[in-house]
Parts: structure tokens; sequence; C-alpha cells
């Protein structure tokens, strides 16, 4: 009883009842949301998305940081950051998507469950951004419905987050 009490107090966040923690990374060029291609991406600013997922996540009972970053190996320092600190990422690494080994590195030396989100239905779009260098490493893809793919995405990781400490318990 007391090892599986130890056991469960073992989370990411620091103890099966902490909450839920959620780290919520966003790539190049997100930072001009709601200014750039807005036919595409939709009129909702990258501040407005972040304080929603944070609203979202006190009516949830969880713990939502927010970063955005147009580099590429800041965004794997962030992640490499999250490790043992955060029970899912949710990360849409912009173009890095289509790209990047390094941030699929990242996400596989954190071991940390991992949403990849997408505002844009990226296989509606360029034959370029149909290929994701991070999906086989993902726990899901959520895209395609603008703003709300976050909060989508943030639901979700709840979801993860308690069948990883029910499992863990
Ligand atoms: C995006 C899709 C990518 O192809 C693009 O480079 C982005 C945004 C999306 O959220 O729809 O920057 O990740």
């Amino acid at each position: 009883m007391a090892k599986a009490r130890a056991t469960a107090d073992q989370t990411a966040s620091g103890g099966a009842r902490a909450p839920i923690a959620v780290l919520v990374v966003h790539g190049p060029n997100l930072n001009l949301l709601g200014e750039r291609e807005p036919e595409i991406y939709g009129r909702t600013r990258l501040t407005d998305i972040n304080k929603q997922l944070k609203q979202l996540g006190r009516e949830l009972e969880m713990k939502v940081e927010t970063f955005q970053s147009n580099s590429e190996g800041t965004i794997v320092d962030r992640i490499q950051k999250a490790r043992g600190r955060c029970d899912v990422l949710i990360l849409n690494p912009g173009a890095y998507t289509h790209t990047s080994v390094a941030i699929r590195d990242a996400i596989q030396a954190v071991a940390i469950p991992v949403i990849e989100v997408h505002l844009s239905n990226v296989y509606r779009r360029e034959p370029f951004r149909h290929h994701s260098t991070i999906s086989d490493v993902a726990h899901g893809r959520i895209m395609g419905f603008g703003a709300e793919s976050y909060s989508l995405a943030l639901r979700a990781a709840r979801t993860i987050a308690l069948e990883s400490r029910r499992r863990s318990a």
C-alpha cells in the first residue's frame, strides 16, 4: 500500500494529487497569429489563445504554461527543460513540423507524451506540409480547427495524464 502510494507520487508534476501540468509550445511565426494569413490561421492572436488555454486550465484544474519561439534550438531547450516537470506537452512546431529532426529527438529524449497541434488542416495544403517529422513519436495529432485545435488538445491532455496516473497508481 505504502509502496503503491510512493509510485503514484512519482508523477512528473510532483504527486498523484498535484495538478496536471501541461506545457504548450508554439513554433516559428505563430507570434504573428491574428495578422498572419488570417484566411488560413484565423484572426485570434496568440496572446488570446494562451489566455483561453490558461482559463480552460483553471476550469479543468490543470497548470498550463505557454512558450513561443522562432528558433529551433530554443524550442529544443524548452522541451528539454520540461523533462520530469510536465505531464503532457502540446506542441505546434509550425514549419519545423516538416523539417526538424532535432525537435523529434528532443521529444524522444524527454519521454513526455506529445499532442501535435496545427491550426490548419495541413492535408488540405501544399504537399510539403503533409510530412511531419514528429507525428509518429507523438501521442496524437489535432489539426484543422483553428484556435480551437489547442483547447481540444488541452482536454485530450487531461485524459492522457489521468490515464497515466491511474496506471502508475
Ligand atoms: C501550422 C502548419 C505549418 O505547415 C505552418 O508552417 C505553420 C502553422 C499550423 O498550425 O497550421 O507555421 O503548424
